[in-house]
């Protein structure tokens, strides 16, 4: 496997296209916005730069990488000659579901279809193509570059063979694989969701106050960061959308998300993205939100 195309250029797309890149695939970038095309090669370019500063790579790895790594708008010509697609476009059922029967009429039968989705089910977005044993799950987390792990998402009917080609290729990229089957949340965020709603009940029931809830999981659990800090930078609503999922998914209250969470979607506070949630963010320094009102009361 020599040519991969990967669908979105955003926050995941760009990185997933920089690390296949600088591992010598040649990479087709495809997002249906050009400026997305144009912010995506910008930061996989600022990242680089990052490696060579760090010395991780060399100036001639960054050029080659960038070599690697050919733009379209056109799904149809970004995918000719590839062997895989990891789809990385945003996080919505329907759109997935679409580009997926696009991708079954667009690529040749032996191509395999992965998913970088968070929470969709990969039995769900095989079912609409003519291939479902070559669909499977490439849980890239973030900052794609940096983070060991790819969560491998067996669908119903994922082949062993295809499993395994995609264990194997993600090695290829100094990745760590980790085969789980295709359940609500998979086990990334089937744990982790929890654990940060839990966190935000902790605060509506005014059992501790925002930053107290961090320093007992970062000095108590020696977590990198709070919950309530890492629900802020992957997006509130993300972790809303996530936690419907679970609920949904295993008809089990456990799940349910919480109402203060509800409340701050629905009140545009979604955290980094649009510069408040549980902290406020101004240009990426963190000020803690004083908000009493987020105490039930
Ligand atoms: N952000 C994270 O931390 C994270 C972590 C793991 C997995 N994911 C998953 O990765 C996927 C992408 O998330 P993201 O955070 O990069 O989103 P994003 O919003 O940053 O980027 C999505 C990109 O997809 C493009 N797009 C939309 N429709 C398209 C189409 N039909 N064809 C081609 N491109 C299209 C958009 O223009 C945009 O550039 C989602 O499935 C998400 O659940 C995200």
């Amino acid at each position: 496997m020599k040519n991969v195309a990967v669908i979105g250029a955003g926050t995941m797309g760009n990185g997933i296209a920089h690390t296949f890149a600088q591992f010598g695939y040649k990479v087709s970038l495809i997002d249906v916005a050009q400026a997305s095309l144009d912010k995506g090669i910008a930061t996989i370019t600022k990242n680089l730069d990052r490696q060579v500063a760090k010395e991780a790579i060399t100036e001639a790895d960054k050029a080659a990488t960038l070599a690697n790594i050919t733009t379209f708008t056109s799904m149809e010509e970004g995918v000719k000659g590839v062997e895989l697609v990891v789809e990385a476009a945003t996080e919505n059922v329907d759109l997935k579901l679409n580009i997926f029967k696009q991708l079954d009429t667009l690529t040749a039968e032996n191509v395999i279809l992965a998913s970088n989705t968070s929470s969709i089910s990969i039995t769900k977005i095989a079912s609409v193509t003519n291939r479902p044993e070559k669909v499977i799950g490439m849980h890239f987390m973030n900052p794609v570059p940096v983070m060991k792990l790819v969560e491998i998402i067996r669908g119903y009917s994922t082949t062993d063979e295809v499993t395994n080609l995609i264990m194997e290729t993600s090695k290829k990229l100094n990745k760590v694989p980790v085969e789980v089957n295709d359940y609500p949340g998979f086990v990334a965020n089937r744990i982790l969701m929890p654990m940060i709603n839990e966190a935000i009940y902790t605060l509506y029931e005014g059992v501790a106050g925002v930053e107290e809830i961090d320093t007992v999981m970062k000095l108590g659990m020696a977590h990198p960061m709070g919950p309530l800090q890492l629900a802020d930078f992957i997006g509130l609503d993300v972790c809303l959308a996530i936690l419907e999922v679970l609920h949904t998914g295993f008809g089990n209250p456990k799940y349910a998300p919480c109402p203060l969470l509800v409340n701050m979607v629905t009140a545009g506070k979604k955290g980094i993205k649009t510069g408040e949630g549980f902290y406020s963010w101004n240009h990426g320094t963190k000020d803690l939100i004083v908000a009493p009102n987020f105490a039930k009361k």
